[in-house]
């Protein structure tokens, strides 16, 4: 655990905007490294973007703990925090005990999806000292039950409930709120109301902070590139490229 790095995440509100993102094994956080990105998420995106499952309720702890580990050898500067996958905060002592085998894996801080209905896990995971960021607005993990990805925010009680969910994970103690799909009016009324950092991740300008998938902004995500990612990277067409020139170059040899 660094305490230090939370502070410094805390700290930036106000100060320097955030830019998070994702990573999910060693390669990835050695490409990262010195890249001055100071929070990094083991995300259960991990699921869609490496593991080729459709959504990310079929992550399982064991998968999670396997990415953890892999990153935590790159020894990372920033601070890494990991997703509790679905199901895994059932009960608040199961809650603290998974995130604790997170911590075990190598992660620094875990990330939970939910707001006041999840408000006795959060308690207790930070009771029992480990960081907590809030994840509001859109809740992959609940995306079989919503059926589909929708903006969170547009009605006035989805505006109310955000705003009182957020106002109660700062209050439990989490150290800053990933804030999903949510309209940017009301992230922005958001991060006006919290002291906490808010990081959003399509939910316009106004955060704290963005996330994004890497693999979204490196364009090698295998499903679909989200709106929310302006300008993405084309690396998977380089990656066949060169793969498709090596292939060429073996079929086909010169010899001279
Ligand atoms: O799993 C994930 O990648 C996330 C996003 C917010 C980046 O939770």
């Amino acid at each position: 655990m660094n305490p230090g790095k939370v502070a410094t995440i805390k700290a930036m509100k106000g100060r320097e905007r955030i830019a998070a993102l994702t990573v999910y094994d060693f390669a990835l956080a050695k490409i990262l490294e010195n890249s001055g990105i100071p929070l990094l998420l083991v995300g259960d995106s991990v699921g869609m973007v490496i593991l080729g499952y459709p959504d990310t309720t079929h992550v399982t702890m064991a998968e999670m703990e396997h990415h953890i580990r892999a990153v935590a050898r790159a020894k990372p500067d920033a601070l890494l925090a990991a997703d509790l996958p679905f199901g895994s905060c059932a009960t608040p002592a199961l809650a603290v005990e998974n995130a604790q085998r997170l911590v075990a894996a190598g992660a620094e801080a875990v990330k939970a999806e939910g707001g006041r209905k999840l408000l006795p896990q959060v308690q207790a995971i930070i009771r029992a000292g480990i960081p907590l960021l809030g994840h509001l607005g859109m809740l992959p993990q609940n995306v079989i039950a919503e059926g589909g990805y929708h903006i969170k925010g547009k009605s006035v009680d989805e505006r109310a409930a955000l705003l009182d969910d957020a106002v109660a994970l700062e209050q439990a103690g989490a150290f800053g709120i990933v804030l999903e799909l949510v309209t940017p009016p009301v992230a922005r009324e958001i991060t006006a109301r919290i002291t906490i950092p808010t990081i959003g991740i399509g939910a316009g300008p106004d955060c704290d902070g963005e996330i994004l998938v890497t693999t979204d902004l490196l364009g090698t995500s295998p499903g679909f590139i989200p709106r929310h990612v302006k300008n993405p990277g084309h690396f998977a067409e380089q990656m066949r490229a060169a793969v498709v020139e090596w292939k060429d170059s073996v079929v086909h040899p010169k010899r001279s």
